[in-house]
């Protein structure tokens, strides 16, 4: 996520999540069929599925809010997506312990689907420590996050991890803990008999490890690979399909056997004309990608939205239930949308999944090791009882809290560090709060990483 301001992290702490929407009983909300994975593609029944959607995170990474939870956020806000004909929205802050009726029944009424982010930053994987950070505690929080929206018909999909793997190579090391999480949240779903809910990561914008990271989540056995894959795109500025540099990425992903979409697109250094649509709906695109969304629907500090917030209450800073100002944006945006539909027939997508080779030790791609950590033991009592009541988003957090759990670190062969053995034994109340989130860092670098993959792009 692009947000400036994780100093603002301090601050989100003394925040309160939003107050629970007051239940009124209201008629059955619509009922969306589930979306699918064929091959490559998404499908809603025998449709091909196409992602047209935006990111949702008033209040932005910082401010850590549920927006879900609230009428008088989400309600304004919806009617906006109606007006823009999007399908999906991605919200990245969610609190397990809120309940989510009313937003999410009427984002289902208006045809929309959510795809969430099942962590959060202090329920999270920490990249720098990743071994501890992988434990019993953070997935009873991610299991609640299922929990919370399972009953959903309109819950599409989750992601195992945002932007966990990044530019430094090392960084790598933390796609074992990621992709044993989102191994764990489909096996999750699938004990509790849930709905069929899509499971995977959203990359960050990184051109040295994009490919690797993507044939990471892709291999090894069927329980182990992901549903999709997702990776966050700043390369094209109202630019076009070549100077993007998107036409090498398609042809590098050509073959790749899970569905993909861009989980973040979006540039904020000229005006935006969203040519972006008319690409990812063109046969240039549609054999191998599934759509996007488009980041991001409010304006934050760091400038990407085409909606502003003002004049609303104050909740420590942050303004979500303001008066909704249409940027000229929206209109670009909206216009994109009904320009270019989505396309009829099949997209030239293929019906046979594959799975990738797993990628080997190399100057970007530390890790040395294909196997998995085992579950740690704490979590398997969720499997047959549910996750119990969740953590929200605030609470001690889990990223030390497998310090104890030996479980969580056996097998860590090949991480190449010591980390896990001695932050666990160094671990304390103290170490705890000093620790930032991490899985929300390249929040704080982002600048540099778009920058940098500008210049991958152009390279490539
Ligand atoms: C990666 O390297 C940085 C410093 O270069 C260090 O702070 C960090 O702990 C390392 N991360 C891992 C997972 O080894
Ligand atoms: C499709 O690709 C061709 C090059 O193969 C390019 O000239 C054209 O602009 C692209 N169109 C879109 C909408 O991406």
């Amino acid at each position: 996520m692009k947000s400036a301001a994780l100093l603002a992290l301090a601050a989100a702490a003394a925040v309160n999540a939003g107050p629970t929407a007051t239940l009124r009983s209201r008629p059955r909300a619509t009922e969306l069929e589930p979306i699918t994975v064929t091959g490559n593609a998404f499908f809603k029944g025998k449709e091909r599925f196409y992602i047209r959607g935006v990111d949702y995170q008033p209040g932005g990474a910082s401010g850590n809010i549920d927006p879900l939870a609230d009428t008088k956020v989400c309600t304004p806000d919806i009617a906006k997506f109606k007006k823009l004909g999007v399908n999906v929205i991605r919200v990245y802050s969610t609190d397990n312990t809120l309940n989510h009726d009313e937003c999410m029944n009427a984002l289902a009424d208006a045809g929309i689907y959510v795809v969430l982010d099942a962590n959060n930053p202090k329920y999270s994987i920490n990249r720098e420590h990743p071994a501890p950070s992988y434990n019993a505690v953070y997935l009873q929080s991610v299991f609640a996050t299922i929990d919370a929206f399972a009953k959903y018909s309109n819950t599409m999909a989750f992601f195992s991890g945002n932007e966990v793997i990044h530019d430094l190579t090392n960084t790598t090391l933390a796609a074992r803990y990621v992709k044993a999480t989102d191994r764990d949240m489909r096996a999750y779903i699938k004990a509790r008999k849930y709905r069929k809910m899509l499971v995977g990561y959203s990359a960050a914008d990184v051109t040295t490890n994009r490919m690797q990271t993507a044939a990471y989540f892709n291999c090894g056995s069927e329980d182990e690979r992901s549903d999709f894959f997702a990776f966050n795109d700043y390369s094209w500025c109202s630019s076009d399909f070549i100077t993007s540099g998107w036409d090498a990425k398609v042809r590098a992903f050509t073959g790749y056997g899970l569905p993909i979409f861009l989980s973040e697109y979006g540039c904020n250094i000229n005006t935006r004309n969203f040519g972006e649509i008319e690409s990812l709906m063109h046969s240039n695109m549609t054999a191998v990608y599934s759509g996007g969304l488009m980041y991001e629907y409010t304006m934050e500090a760091n400038k990407y939205g085409i909606v502003e917030i003002k004049g609303g209450q104050d909740k420590g800073g942050v303004d979500q239930t303001g008066e909704r100002k249409e940027l000229p944006e929206f209109a670009a945006f909206q216009a994109a949308l009904k320009k270019f539909p989505a396309p009829t027939g099949n997209g030239g997508f293929t019906s046979t999944t594959k799975a990738s080779a797993c990628p080997t030790q190399d100057e970007h791609w530390a890790l040395d090791t294909t196997t998995l950590p085992e579950m740690p033991e704490g979590a398997k009592t969720y499997f047959e009882n549910g996750a119990g009541k969740g953590p929200g988003l605030k609470g001690d957090g889990s990223q030390w809290a497998g310090a104890d759990d030996s479980s969580s670190t056996g097998g860590n062969s090949g991480t190449g560090t010591s980390g896990a053995g001695s932050s666990a034994s160094s671990s304390s109340a103290a170490m705890r709060g000093s620790v930032p989130a991490l899985d929300m860092a390249p929040v704080a670098i982002s600048g540099v990483v778009a920058l940098f993959t500008l210049v991958g792009a152009m390279a490539l």
